[in-house]
């Protein structure tokens, strides 16, 4: 897109240092390209800034010479500099600016040129048009392996279990949209006594398996909810679970065979509400993989390391510090959710040699990982320095008219019931032109309910609205449809065809101009995202994307406009909907053609 801009005006750099007495030593004349940015507030023309001082740290520009100290250093740097730059007509003017963060110089681009390159680009790739970038480019390709969702069987799919959804699928898809070979798990809470005292209320219930047919979350949640109460009561039923779940970690088959008929009914229901939010899985490992054979191999592995502590009740500690200390065996030796977490991670790299793992898991585990990352390291798994705990904070106020303990099928249902609702009670554009498909509707509002999500820094905890989420006037994800709509409708109304040849010179109009200039950055905001694994980087930009798609659709006619301009357009809002659509995309949803 802008690479060809960005490397231009680094060789410009290069050799005005060249002649300039403060020169960086050694440098290579594409050296600067990642630092050159687009301005995303020039207005009227498109421009590219580089900050002076990064110039200074990550080149060691001017350091040599110390003509230029203090306050006013970067800025009479800067001003320097500039003079010995060549201006020509594809760089056609540069100029520095000051302010409290420091100098920066900008780079007035041609804008026909970058017109052209960026409509050609993506006209020609719509699909992956910024993998040609070279900011991109450049990411050296890894192996990454994402967990994300991870809910537990028998147990409400809580709001922590949503966020880890929409936010781990968000982080593998923005890891393959830049080229890395990316693997999807998710690790079903599907061990523990828990299974045992989920067995022995189930015998007692009057379920049986076939009844698990439908609603086996929310039944099975039930026979739990009941189990527990029983345990209260007579403390001999945890005995007994503890029994059975002995038996299960032993490779009971008798045991194991209803535990499968849970698990197994579980899945397809989680599958279907996946389904539902456009995420896939490429698998459903379980914390029962783990189970205390297979965590044997490995405690003996801790033990020869001397790597823990025995205490004197039995139990198997590590020391963190001397006053933290965190149990890895159980005293009856029972494999317990650090130990499997361990065996999984050590799994997890003879499977897959991962270079990066991902556990997409909310702040109130953080103590977690940080014993099984330390354990891991202190083993002397190298691979270990690759694993990284994605935390997130808390959504206050998720509830349904049902109640507190979010069931998320509930959810998606009340999400698409009030859709509709809202569709029916409004008058006004642009929610009058939703259609009332049901389907669509649904759509809309899971979307909505996950850009709502990522509109968020991830660590923030925040209070959840309906009202908020499914607004279509306001910064939400039914807007980001609702344009990406308009776009498409536009294509097949506008009797204008389409002509990948058109000239492009009348493409002059600012509002033109800020689309362009905002596509030509759709790489930086996806490398920004990346690193810093923050959805709102790019929700914000989709935001503020979408709204000047919207300006310029209102001043710029296609259908009446004369040939050669209305072809130029349609190509202009061609480009601007591949990337409305691929952002959209990488955040999970799929973009509605139609509302
Ligand atoms: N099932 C767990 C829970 O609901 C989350 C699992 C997180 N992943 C992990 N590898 N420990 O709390």
């Amino acid at each position: 897109m802008a690479s060809k801009f960005r490397s231009i005006i680094s060789n410009k750099i290069v050799q005005a240092l060249d002649r300039f007495p403060l020169r960086g030593e050694g440098l290579k004349p594409g050296t600067i390209a990642p630092f050159v940015k687009v301005n995303s507030s020039s207005r009227g023309s498109i421009e590219f800034q580089v900050s002076v001082e990064s110039l200074q740290q990550q080149f060691g520009v001017g350091d040599s010479n110390k003509k230029f100290t203090g306050k006013e250093t970067f800025e009479r740097y800067g001003s320097e500099l500039i003079k010995k730059l060549d201006i020509d007509d594809t760089i056609c003017g540069v100029y520095i600016t000051a302010s409290k963060k420091g100098s920066l110089l900008n780079f007035k681009v041609n804008s026909q040129k970058i017109v052209e390159e960026v409509i050609n680009i993506v006209s020609h790739c719509p699909a992956t048009f910024w993998q040609r970038s070279s900011l991109i480019n450049r990411i050296p390709k890894e192996k990454v392996v994402v967990e994300f969702s991870s809910p537990n069987i028998a147990k409400p799919f809580h709001v922590g279990h949503l966020r880890s959804t929409i936010l781990g699928s968000y982080i593998a898809n923005i890891h393959e949209a830049v080229g890395h070979d990316v693997t999807r798990i998710n690790y079903l809470g599907d061990w523990g006594t828990q299974f045992g005292l989920l067995k022995y209320g189930f015998q007692r219930s009057d379920l049986s398996p076939s009844d698990l047919k439908d609603d086996a979350t929310r039944k099975l949640y039930e026979v739990y909810v009941c189990a527990n109460k029983m345990a209260e009561e007579d403390p001999g039923v945890l005995d007994e679970a503890r029994r059975i779940f002995n038996q299960m970690e032993n490779g009971s088959k008798d045991e194991l065979s209803i535990w499968q008929v849970f698990r197994d009914v579980s899945i397809q229901e989680f599958k279907e509400l996946y389904k539902k939010l456009n995420i896939t899985f490429d698998k459903y490992d379980g914390e029962s993989m783990y189970s205390a054979n297979k965590c044997k191999e490995i405690i003996s592995i801790l033990d020869e390391k001397g790597i823990l502590t025995q205490l004197p009740d039995g139990r198997k500690v590590y020391e963190l510090t001397p006053k933290q200390r965190i149990t890895v065996v159980k005293s009856d030796g029972s494999s317990i959710y650090l130990s499997r977490d361990i065996a999984a991670a050590i799994d997890r790299q003879q499977r897959y040699r991962f270079d990066k793992l991902y556990y997409v898991v909310d702040n109130s585990q953080s103590d977690h990982f940080v014993g099984l990352f330390r354990i891991l390291k202190h083993m002397g798994y190298k691979w270990a320095e690759g694993m990284h705990h994605v935390k997130f904070g808390r959504i206050r106020g998720m509830s349904t008219r049902k109640g507190t303990v979010v069931f998320l099928q509930d959810l998606l249902q009340e999400a698409k019931e009030l859709m509709i609702q809202k569709q029916h009670d409004s008058t006004t554009t642009p929610e009058n032109v939703l259609s009332h498909s049901e389907e669509t509707a649904g759509q809309v509002a899971v979307s909505a309910v996950m850009i709502a999500d990522m509109k968020q820094r991830r660590q923030r905890d925040y209070d959840f609205s309906w009202d908020k989420v499914l607004q279509a006037q306001g910064d939400t994800g039914v807007k980001l449809h609702y344009v990406h709509s308009r776009l498409c409708s536009l294509e097949q109304n506008c009797g204008v065809n389409f002509n990948l040849e058109a000239d492009l010179s009348s493409i002059t109009e600012p509002s033109a101009l800020a689309l362009i200039r905002e596509i030509a950055r759709f790489d930086e905001i996806v490398c920004g995202s990346l690193k810093e694994l923050e959805p709102c980087i790019l929700v914000n930009y989709l935001f503020r994307f979408s709204g000047l798609v919207n300006k310029a659709l209102q001043q710029l006619t296609v259908k009446n406009a004369p040939k050669e301009v209305g072809e130029a357009r349609l190509l202009l809002f061609l480009a601007a909907r591949h990337c409305l659509a691929a952002g959209i995309q990488i955040l999970g949803p799929q973009p509605l053609e139609q509302m």
